[in-house]
């Protein structure tokens, strides 16, 4: 096997916040292996990457990726394995091919990331494969930028989850860390609101949307926002 599989973080969307790596790897390698979050949809790491460097030449692999829970240390659900499994038989053909691959992600790969389940199950697979990790701006520094909020500083600590995770977890959360930061909001919005007014800590929230990209909204009156939110939307609370 002579071709290196990249995981290249793309940054939120806005394509001034693609990297020069990121830029130049994604220039070099011939084939792309693109996460899409629903079956018939399209992939917002490509989009984002389309607004920059023309992918007219390149080999394009779209894969989709359930949107399902994967909880560490349990088995996945089958068709999210199955998903990274036919993701890795596209990298290994190509990779023995002498190609060099590329999985462009949202943000940084280190965060919430496909592409680093996906290198995993390479390197299970193929150990001997060569594989590189490109980092790119996430979408919470590009959130805490865009609200003009700071995430840490002096002694604060700092939490990102999900917001999917259960109440009693949650408050745990809020009691321990100065900044929580609460990703994948958009289905769980209502009881998110519901427990902020519990623990007094709405006019301490801000919720941001589709940061980076077109239609960007920054709210600050969360508690009182009724309307359905984007999957590209993250609340910063800082709790103090
Ligand atoms: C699967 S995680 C991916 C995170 C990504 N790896 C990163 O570094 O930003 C998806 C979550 O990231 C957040 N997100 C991604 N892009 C966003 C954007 N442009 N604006 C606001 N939140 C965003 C949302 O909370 C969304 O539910």
């Amino acid at each position: 096997m002579t071709g290196t599989f990249y995981v290249v973080g793309v940054g939120p969307g806005d394509p001034e916040l693609l990297t020069l790596k990121a830029s130049r790897i994604l220039k070099n390698c011939s084939c792309f292996v693109v996460p899409k979050g629903r079956a018939n949809g399209s992939s917002t790491a490509l989009w984002i990457v389309e607004q920059s460097l023309s992918i007219a030449d390149k080999d394009i692999v779209e894969i989709h990726f359930p949107m399902q829970k994967v909880r560490m240390g349990e088995t996945p659900a089958p068709e999210v394995s199955a998903a990274w499994q036919k993701a890795v038989d596209a990298i290994i053909t190509r990779l023995e091919n002498g190609q060099d691959v590329a999985f462009p992600t949202l943000g940084d790969p280190a965060i919430y990331s496909t592409g680093f389940y996906t290198c995993q199950t390479l390197q299970e697979r193929a150990p001997q494969s060569k594989t590189v990790i490109v980092p790119g701006v996430s979408s919470i520094s590009a959130c805490a930028a865009a609200a003009n909020v700071p995430l840490c500083q002096g002694d604060d600590m700092l939490a990102v989850v999900p917001a999917t995770f259960n109440n009693d977890k949650l408050r745990q959360v809020f009691s321990t860390f100065q900044t929580v930061v609460l990703m994948k909001l958009h289905r769980v919005m209502p009881r998110i609101t519901a427990l902020l007014q519990e623990l007094d800590l709405g006019n301490k929230a801000v919720l941001i949307e589709k940061t980076a990209q077109n239609e960007e909204r920054i709210i600050h009156d969360c508690l009182s926002r009724q309307d359905k939110l984007h999957y590209f939307s993250t609340m910063i609370v800082r709790t103090k």
